[in-house]
């Protein structure tokens, strides 16, 4: 039997709807983008991010359903992200969900953000097959985990600190770009000069898979303290940051490919746009014979489309729920999704 799952994301900055059909894929998704309201404070500011996702939320459906061609009694079951996340906008999209699918008759499914975008690459084509390594690389996450199928998920290793788009929008706010800052960071970084500045590769000779980027924002303000900031100089800043950021994480990945005797690679999470990092992961994966997913463009940042789908994949395992009661988790450790069977 079909079942079209309604997604809805809204963990953070962003409001993604979008509905997945289990047999033609994904019918319709729409997307609203917080970015220009917290810009001037230079980050997420919950409270306005929750009154955001408010305003959004429902618009954002009906333009999918209109793009799908769909009525919502055509929707067999919500998934909607239980966290982790900001309480306040995991709550509107938990009883959006649930009151939704209250009315509906239908059941909800809480989904794991993480889980999310770790599961996104299959939604492209083509796509891997399990098991893969994800590293899965965002604004609050940089782990390297081992995916060896739905709700079959191993740590190897992640960031003991900031995560790898914190440094990159850490490094940029440090250069003068707007928050955040990462697409612009790699932007500038295309004048700069290769070689000027050199910066530290934290932890890559560590032995494990584990990450540390603070130190980077350090190295990075004490370069912007010691030199005049004329353009050039910024762009070379910019240049040496990214070159750090991605050389780390490209190194320590083709690591857990050796340590786990794979040779699929899944990159995810908004980092995973980053265009030197896909250079360099497709060159240096290639040369050993492997090969590297990533989710289309559009879905490696926060969007609705992972939502849904990994609500559609989980549905399969009989997950969905009945009772309307939830509870958003902000704070969420992926492993617990592991199915013990
Ligand atoms: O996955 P995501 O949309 O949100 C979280 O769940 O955190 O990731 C957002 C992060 C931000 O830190 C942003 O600066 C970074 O992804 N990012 C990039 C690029 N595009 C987005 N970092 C480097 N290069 C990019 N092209
Ligand atoms: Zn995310």
């Amino acid at each position: 039997m079909s079942l079209i799952t309604l997604g809805i994301e809204s963990s953070c900055d962003e409001t993604g709807i979008a509905l997945f059909h289990s047999e033609r894929g994904l019918l319709a998704h729409t997307l609203h983008s917080q970015i220009a309201l917290h810009n001037e404070y230079g980050g997420v500011v919950p409270e306005l991010a929750s009154r955001d996702h408010v305003r959004h939320i429902l618009p954002l459906i009906r333009s999918a359903l209109l793009n799908a061609g769909c009525t919502l009694d055509e929707i067999n079951a919500i998934a909607y992200t239980q966290g982790p996340g900001l309480s306040g906008a995991l709550l509107v999209g938990a009883s959006v969900a649930n009151s939704l699918a209250y009315t509906l008759d239908i059941p909800t499914i809480g989904i794991h953000h993480l889980e999310g975008h770790l599961l996104s690459p299959l939604l492209s084509n083509p796509k891997p097959t399990f098991p893969f390594v994800a590293l899965l690389v965002s604004g609050g996450h940089t782990q390297l985990m081992r995916v060896d199928g739905i709700g079959r998920y191993t740590l190897l290793g992640e960031s003991i600190d900031d995560a790898a788009g914190e440094a990159f929008d850490k490094s940029a706010k440090l250069l003068g770009l707007e928050y955040p800052g990462g697409a612009l960071l790699a932007k500038l970084a295309l004048s700069g000069k290769a070689g000027r500045f050199k910066l530290p590769r934290p932890m890559l000779h560590s032995g494990d898979l584990d990450f540390s980027f603070s130190g980077l924002k350090t190295a990075v303000l004490t370069l912007t303290q010691q030199h005049q900031l004329d353009e050039q100089t910024r762009a070379d800043i910019a240049h040496a940051a990214q070159e750090a950021i991605v050389d780390v994480l490209a190194q320590k990945a083709i690591t857990a490919l050796g340590q786990t005797g794979l040779n699929q690679l899944v990159i995810a999470g908004g980092v995973g746009a980053n265009k030197l990092l896909r250079e360099r992961l497709h060159h240096d994966i290639n040369k050993r014979g492997g090969s590297v997913f990533y989710p289309d463009l559009e879905f490696c940042t926060d969007n609705g489309a992972m939502i849904a789908f990994a609500g559609a994949m989980r549905l399969q395992h009989q997950e969905a729920q009945h009772g309307y009661r939830f509870n958003v988790k902000p704070r969420w450790d992926l492993q617990e999704l592991n199915y013990t069977d």
